[in-house]
């Protein structure tokens, strides 16, 4: 049975990776107006990834005995000035989230949760990850500068980015004619 004080822990994670799905989609977006189809499609990606995280410690918290709450997600920003003010955006965002990450890791210990701690360390690693990919974009958007041409080659780059349905995603899928037997 999971620890009370853990259980809302990871309940905040969840509304912070759904509110994180929901700022990657507020700023598919924003690309999508701009027509920069590939940025858009990057953050779309993106967006799914979040989700599946919040499904992730949804699922832990279930497995573990505990009930899943879900809150209110408040809204994103729906502006920014340039791409690469995007991306500087993202940055922040998951250094941010790393220091959560970091938090839950830290109560665990305290609490002598080895489990929760164990779980956790996956997502200490994807921000490892989370991390570099945000920051070696915005090195990208700096060196293309006001260059149309570099812009749209980093956008057609972008566009090749696909999601990959991770193993804890369990997607029901009906084949065939609803009628079929
Ligand atoms: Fe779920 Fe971008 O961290």
């Amino acid at each position: 049975m999971i620890n009370q004080k853990m259980e809302k822990a990871i309940n905040r994670q969840i509304n912070a990776e759904l509110y994180s799905a929901y700022l990657y989609q507020a700023m598919h977006a924003w690309f999508a107006s701009k027509n920069l189809l590939g940025f858009a499609n990057w953050t779309q990606v993106q967006a799914l990834e979040e989700w599946s995280h919040a499904m992730k410690f949804y699922g832990f918290v279930l497995e573990r005995g505990g009930k899943a709450a879900l809150e209110a997600v408040k809204a994103p920003p729906a502006e920014w000035k340039t791409p690469i003010d995007v991306f500087r955006h993202i940055y922040e965002h998951e250094t941010k989230v790393t220091g959560m990450i970091n938090d839950l890791v830290d109560l665990a210990i305290e609490i002598k949760d080895h489990a929760s701690n164990q779980f956790f360390q996956w997502f200490v690693t994807e921000q490892v990850e989370e991390e570099a990919n945000a920051d070696a974009i915005v090195q990208k958007l700096a060196i293309a500068g006001d260059r149309g041409e570099a812009l749209f080659m980093m956008d057609a780059e972008l566009a090749a980015r696909a999601f990959i349905v991770p193993p804890w995603i369990k997607v029901a899928v009906t084949v065939g004619p609803a009628t079929a037997p």
